[in-house]
């Protein structure tokens, strides 16, 4: 693709989020190298690709020949160096512990080159504590996509204070590369996301806590009244209770804003087990 400005990419970790990333940079006539500990964790990654490709041919939305090329611009590797040496972007979707990362980009300084753009899916952690681990900080930049990747069109770029300009511009285009729609945003808790959307999921529990409206009528009103495609208390059950809480409790903290703290409900809900979707029961039984 003529404005790719990458030639080569590493994507480090194969489970949800790195198979979805390596997945559409491939697709964007990139080579991805895609790293995992295990051979099994690389191997059930790219399974995972080629499963949403056919999928994709299956619905009309992918030709045979695009999934061919799709996964001929993919390898799998468990070397760290293999996948990271002569690449101009590494993208880590490493488990979301700080110091898991800090090693990892610590450990890049000895087969990146300093021109090496290092991007993080991290999805809460501080843009500018990774970075500082890195060797130059300065190439460090927030990436964060959403699941399923090869889906959602949005990319969040989360730029620290020392995020260098050329590596926002570079990040940009390859956005656009990826057929992603780019919003550039400061390296605050929440980021633009988070911050929003857990706002309102905490208030829409607080309103069903007052008994202001039922679930369904809080959901219908933010759908149809403003065209949410979702409504704000199906999604928490789609995220799961226990894992929002943990943020809603992590921005209330780190924002010092009372409006993020967890109701009183919610941590009830949690306590017996209701977390949503994948329990079978939340503000809806599953
Ligand atoms: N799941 C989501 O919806 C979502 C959305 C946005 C961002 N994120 C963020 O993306 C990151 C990854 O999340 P995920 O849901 O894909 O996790 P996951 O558990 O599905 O995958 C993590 C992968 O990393 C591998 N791994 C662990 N340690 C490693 C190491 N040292 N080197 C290489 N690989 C290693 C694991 O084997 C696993 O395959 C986290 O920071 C998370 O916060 C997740």
């Amino acid at each position: 693709m003529s404005n790719q400005p990458f030639r080569r990419v590493a994507v480090i970790g194969a489970g949800t989020m790195g198979h979805g990333i390596a997945q559409v940079t491939a697709a964007a006539g990139v080579p991805v190298a895609l790293y995992d500990l295990s051979s099994d964790a690389v191997e059930r990654g790219l399974a995972h690709i080629e499963k949403n490709l056919e999928k994709g041919i299956a619905r009309g939305k992918v030709t045979v020949e695009a999934k061919a090329a799709t996964m001929a611009n993919l390898r799998g590797t468990t070397s760290l160096e293999d996948a990271a040496t002569g690449c101009d972007l590494v993208i880590e979707a490493v488990p979301e512990k700080l110091a898991l990362k800090q090693s990892l980009f610590q450990e890049l300084a000895r087969f990146t080159a300093p021109s090496t753009v290092l991007g993080t899916n991290t999805s809460s952690i501080s843009i500018a504590r990774i970075a500082s681990a890195a060797q130059d900080p300065t190439r460090v930049v927030g990436l964060h996509f959403f699941n399923p990747v090869h889906i959602m069109k949005l990319l969040e770029v989360v730029h620290h204070p020392g995020t260098s300009s050329d590596v926002i511009d570079a990040v940009r285009s390859y956005g656009k590369a990826i057929g992603k729609t780019c919003v550039f945003v400061k390296d605050m808790p929440g980021f633009a996301t988070s911050r929003l959307g857990v706002a309102l999921g905490m208030e829409a529990i607080r309103m069903v806590e007052d008994g202001v409206a039922s679930a369904e009528d809080i959901d219908t009103a933010m759908v149809l009244g403003y065209r949410h495609p979702i409504g704000p208390l199906k999604l928490t059950d789609l995220v799961g209770l226990d894992v929002r809480l943990h943020i809603g409790e992590y921005l209330a903290r780190e924002l010092d804003n009372p409006a993020f703290e967890p109701p009183q409900l919610m941590r009830d809900m949690v306590e017996r087990g209701q977390l949503g979707k994948k329990s079978g029961h939340g503000f809806y039984r599953w």
